[in-house]
């Protein structure tokens, strides 16, 4: 196993101990979870399986988290694949047909599933029925098979890539959000409690403002603050030890690690602030068109530093002030 796996799969379990188990133990998403409840009782009265839901938003806000506090609250089990590893309609074929009734089938990055697949999993959700071809060429038929009647959760990053027929299978489809700081400081909080770390009040608040709005970064910063302040203090998480557990991270007082500044500072020197296109934007900073569109951009759209026009991606003057750049407006555009 490669290092970097090693060091997934240690992050995977740092957050999983970290995940709320029940509905009232998660916080923010107000109006998901408001909304939520509601289905959930509802569907537990009529004894049915909960409608389909499809939740969508950035990187760690905690789609993973809502999806097995569905099954949960449900008392339904949950089964966890992805897009990518559901390879063939067999695939899916052997999945569904396993399924108990009532059991949560959750699919992460569910836009990235294959169109066969995908085809295949239509009457699943509408009819749980499972229409498989057996043979080829002329003697081939088709043979319809009963599945159970199962919860497909589907979560993605990229609402825009889930097709609309897929889209519209869904009962329910629900935004995560970024998170308000004092939610993020409520999120660490309740971690420093599980994790039996003293943090005081203005560490605290220090480290949900760097923390991205995103409770996976929160806690992955907090670890690392943990960590520091154990060897270079006196392991209580103050606010001069985050100070200068953040510079050592090089996390700034947005959040934003090197390599943020670094794709804006390319948008920014190369691009004068752009209007440029994701392809030349990508090329220029050797990052994959994915990545800067899913892990980069929303964050930097959030606070502002980024605009999306029809001509490209454009720096707003905040983002020049940030990173101490001049600003003499955008050339030949009334910004
Ligand atoms: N850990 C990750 N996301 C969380 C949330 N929304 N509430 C509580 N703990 C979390």
């Amino acid at each position: 196993m490669l290092e970097s796996e090693i060091q997934n799969q240690e992050e995977d379990q740092f957050q999983n101990s970290l995940r709320p188990k029940k509905i009232n133990e998660y916080i923010g998403q107000e109006r998901t979870k408001e909304n939520l409840k509601i289905f959930i009782q509802a569907s537990k009265n009529r004894k049915e399986p909960l409608e389909h839901v499809l939740l969508y938003g950035s990187p760690g806000l905690g789609k993973t988290t809502l999806a097995h506090i569905i099954a949960n609250e449900m008392e339904s089990n949950i089964k966890a694949t992805s897009g990518p590893a559901i390879e063939k309609v067999g695939d899916l074929a052997s999945i569904l047909t396993n399924l108990e009734p009532g059991d949560v089938l959750f699919v992460d990055e569910i836009h990235r599933l294959n169109k066969l697949v995908e085809e295949t999993l239509y009457p699943a959700m509408e009819d749980y029925k499972l229409d498989i071809i057996i043979g080829k060429g002329p003697s081939a038929r088709t043979l319809q098979l009963d599945i159970a009647r199962f919860t497909l959760i589907g979560a993605t990053t990229r609402i825009g890539l889930v097709s609309a027929p897929l889209r519209s299978r869904f009962g329910m489809t629900y935004k995560l959000d970024f998170y308000q700081e004092p939610e993020i400081e409520q999120i660490i909080s309740r971690s420093s409690q599980i994790l039996n770390t003293q943090t005081q009040k203005q560490g605290q608040e220090l480290l949900a403002k760097c923390s991205r709005k995103n409770p996976r970064v929160a806690n992955r910063l907090l670890k690392r603050v943990r960590d520091i302040a154990q060897v270079k203090g006196d392991g209580i998480i103050s606010k001069e030890i985050t100070k200068k557990a953040l510079a050592m991270l090089e996390v700034d007082e947005l959040g934003l690690e090197p390599a943020d500044r670094g794709f804006m500072r390319v948008l920014i020197e190369k691009f004068d602030g752009g209007p440029v296109g994701i392809g030349t934007l990508a090329a220029a900073t050797s990052e994959e068109r994915d990545t800067i569109e899913e892990i980069y951009e929303p964050y930097l759209l959030n606070i502002g530093f980024l605009q999306r026009t029809p001509r490209g991606r454009m720096a707003t003057k905040k983002a020049y002030d940030h990173l101490g750049i001049e600003w003499l407006g955008h050339k030949g555009l009334n910004l």
